[in-house]
């Protein structure tokens, strides 16, 4: 079932559609990411001016940054095809070697959650990373032997929300690794200017810094905010997005002035009311909220850090004093140093 919640990092089908337009087709359309851009662009001319196959590039960050459009941009960029999969589809190393071999030369495969890709899988994906190589086994048992395929030079670009997640072997392998940050407003702005001119929609600059205010630093939430805010423009307004039409379209899916959801607003309060502000550890945090603790550590955390409204301590989140006042809450007086509450001498006894 898909989730309703607009702040779901996931895709959905109708972000396909949109997709399709909106997605930046090469590097200079491609807003934002420039430490990754400069680099990427550094490679793919090199690699050009060899007639090489690019180097494997591993790609990581918060969900919904543009990790399968980067990969879509490079085999662009290169002038070669791309085969998109994922950890979960592949289910066996069969599977694997049929993909692999049904490659061509300079193609770009594309894993998106490779992380999730299963030991046996991932064994065959070691030689040909590094030799371009495919191990198969013919027959059984004591007769059994194994015989090398040649692979094409093909590119792997892999995509996790965490290169943590990812086996030491398998990271080892990639020769790029790029970590996508959360986009900051001004760049949200233009993806959304970008957005709303493919789409023909009227908009006011101050519409268009609303919403890429409240959507947590990722452009799939912004273009997913515009089409909402189009949709509450043409019925309730006269079609036009101002900041007004902006400011109403989002309260209506209940993303506060910063773009926290009722998720996030859940983790900070249950920080403050059962945890005294923290430091609260991620697994007890997951368990008072009912929320699963990577989606906490991947969707909520990245942007609550962002905002500057918790942060990791060797022993636990802790809630800062930005967002209390935010929440409208009253912070307990701390010690600055270490942002613990001053326990009185005697509160022991109490
Ligand atoms: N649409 C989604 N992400 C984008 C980006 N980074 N640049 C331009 N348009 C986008």
């Amino acid at each position: 079932m898909q989730d309703d919640r607009l702040m779901m990092t996931g895709y959905r089908d109708e972000d396909r559609e949109s997709d399709l337009s909106l997605r930046p087709k090469n590097l200079r359309e491609y807003i934002g990411q420039d430490a990754v851009k400069d680099n990427l662009s550094i490679y793919i001319k090199a690699a050009l001016k060899r007639r090489d196959a690019l180097d494997h590039i591993l790609l990581y960050g918060p969900p919904g940054l543009g990790k399968t459009t980067l990969a879509t941009i490079v085999a662009a960029e290169m002038g070669q095809n791309i085969r998109v999969t994922s950890g979960p589809a592949i289910d066996r190393p069969g599977d694997l070697a049929a993909i692999l071999t049904n490659l061509n030369a300079g193609d770009i495969l594309f894993i998106d959650e490779i992380h999730r890709l299963s030991r046996a899988v991932e064994e065959v994906l070691y030689p040909a990373m590094e030799d371009f190589a495919l191990d198969i086994m013919i027959g059984k048992g004591p007769t059994a032997r194994s015989m090398r395929l040649d692979l094409p030079h093909f590119t792997l670009v892999g995509a996790t929300t965490r290169a943590g997640q990812l086996s030491a072997p398998l990271r080892d392998r990639f020769g790029m690794l790029f970590r996508l940050e959360l986009y900051t407003p001004e760049e949200l702005a233009q993806i959304v200017k970008r957005s709303s001119s493919i789409l023909g929609m009227p908009a006011e600059e101050e519409g268009i810094i609303e919403i890429a205010r409240r959507s947590r630093g990722t452009p799939r939430i912004a273009n997913r905010m515009l089409k909402r805010v189009r949709d509450y423009a043409q019925v309730r307004a006269d079609g036009k997005i101002t900041r007004e039409v902006a400011n109403e379209g989002l309260n209506l899916l209940e993303v506060d002035g910063l773009g926290l959801d009722k998720v996030d607003r859940n983790v900070l309060s249950t920080m403050i009311d059962k945890f005294s502000g923290g430091p609260v550890g991620l697994d007890t945090l997951a368990a008072s909220t009912g929320e699963d603790a990577l989606t906490i550590e991947d969707v909520y955390e990245p942007f609550l850090l962002q905002l500057g409204f918790i942060q990791r301590t060797p022993r636990g989140r802790v809630v800062t004093r930005a967002a209390y006042e935010h929440l409208g809450r009253m912070m307990p007086a701390t010690d600055l140093e270490t942002n613990e509450p001053q326990v009185s001498f005697f509160d022991e006894d109490k």
